[in-house]
């Protein structure tokens, strides 16, 4: 079923302006913010690039790099490579197949959802780029493709406004929507379009007030079932889902960061992410590199600013990784951590 799409204007400009010198873009962004639906979004918009032939292929079901080529040249129409075949030849025959088929037209390809086959689509982007000169790609996922002359576009929550608008549309525009909730919900969802659609669902017949009672820390209700719609994707039926699909990608050790990180309620920087969250698995020295494996997976935020990068979770995020904190047993040592270094840092007279 066709949704309304709500807002996003500006970028939706810039990205179809960036498209016509740009041939490899990538749509980054946690969970649920919006990626595909932006890609989507950008194809209608395709004349303007102007491209002349447009596909997507969606990635998500794919967990065997070797098959991806085959399901890219499906997405063409190139018959005779629907098959799964393995190995440097074959993947070359297939991009030589893909590329008689693309021939001289300026084609936009979007490969949607990479996450599980990143190192195969920055490999198969890259030698279709090569042979055929009229393409361009845009890859969407929660990380980057990580390929010379990529660019990289981070996606992130709707705002205010927009965030409201997008309620407001899921919920049939009801004329008597208590706006100043609906307005709080939205600022606890962080404005992700996911978590709004889902609360969407889960409203009908109950006040915004209750929902967001329910709410507690995180972008749903705790124990809130999946949602029972077969237009959404399945990892798309509940938060814990979608980021349990994120949680899916990370390491070992940014797992057991995202879980520690958890303890902070705010902004924070690498010395503090160190002091409160190193320890058994995770030394303090690994702390750099994990981190910046989340920033990459876009479970944490990074702003630079003047002197030093500071870092957050967003409110499910933050949430999820809570959760984890507490199977791991481990929730009343590290908020201990973090109390007392927060405390030496104001003995210090620093944040
Ligand atoms: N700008 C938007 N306007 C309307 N709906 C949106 C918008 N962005 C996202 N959505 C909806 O929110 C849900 C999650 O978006 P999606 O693009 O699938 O997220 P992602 O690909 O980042 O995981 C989808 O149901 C999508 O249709
Ligand atoms: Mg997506």
């Amino acid at each position: 079923m066709a949704t309304t799409f709500v807002g996003r204007r500006a970028e939706l400009a810039q990205l179809t302006r960036l498209l016509r010198r740009a041939r490899l873009v990538t749509l980054c962004g946690v969970a649920g913010v919006g990626k595909t639906r932006l890609a989507r979004r950008v194809l209608e918009h395709a004349r303007e690039i102007p491209v002349d032939l447009t596909v997507m292929v969606d990635l998500e079901p794919l967990d065997d790099p070797d098959a991806l080529p085959g399901a890219v040249a499906r997405g063409l129409g190139v018959g005779s490579c629907g098959d799964r075949t393995a190995g440097q030849g074959a993947a070359a025959e297939q991009v030589a197949a893909m590329a008689a088929r693309l021939g001289g037209r300026r084609a936009l390809l979007v490969l949607d959802t990479c996450d599980r086959v990143v190192d195969a689509a920055a490999r198969l982007a890259t030698a279709l780029l090569r042979a055929v000169p009229g393409l361009r790609v845009l890859a969407t996922g929660r990380q980057s493709l990580g390929v010379p002359g990529e660019h990289v576009h981070l996606v992130r929550p709707l705002p205010g406004c927009d965030a409201v608008a997008l309620l407001r549309d899921r919920l049939g525009d009801p004329p008597g929507l208590d706006t100043e909730a609906a307005r709080e919900l939205c600022g606890l969802l962080d404005g992700v379009p996911l978590a709004i659609e889902l609360a969407a669902r889960a409203l009908p017949g109950r006040p915004i007030r209750d929902y967001i009672a329910a709410l507690g820390d995180g972008w749903e209700p705790a124990g809130a079932a999946p949602v029972a719609a077969a237009d959404l994707p399945e990892r798309h039926r509940s938060i814990r889902a979608a980021l349990g699909w994120s949680h899916g990608l990370c390491t070992p050790r940014e797992r057991l960061l995202w879980a520690r990180l958890s303890v902070f309620p705010g902004d924070f920087d690498l010395a503090a992410a160190e002091h409160v969250c190193a320890g058994g698995p995770l030394p303090a020295w690994a702390v750099l590199d994990a981190i910046g494996g989340l920033v990459d997976k876009s479970v944490v935020l990074r702003a630079d600013l003047p002197g030093a990068a500071r870092y957050r979770l967003l409110r499910g995020v933050r949430a999820f990784g809570a959760e984890w904190l507490d199977r791991l047993g481990e929730r009343d040592a590290v908020r201990r951590r973090h109390d007392d270094y927060r405390k030496w840092r104001i003995g210090r007279g620093e944040r």
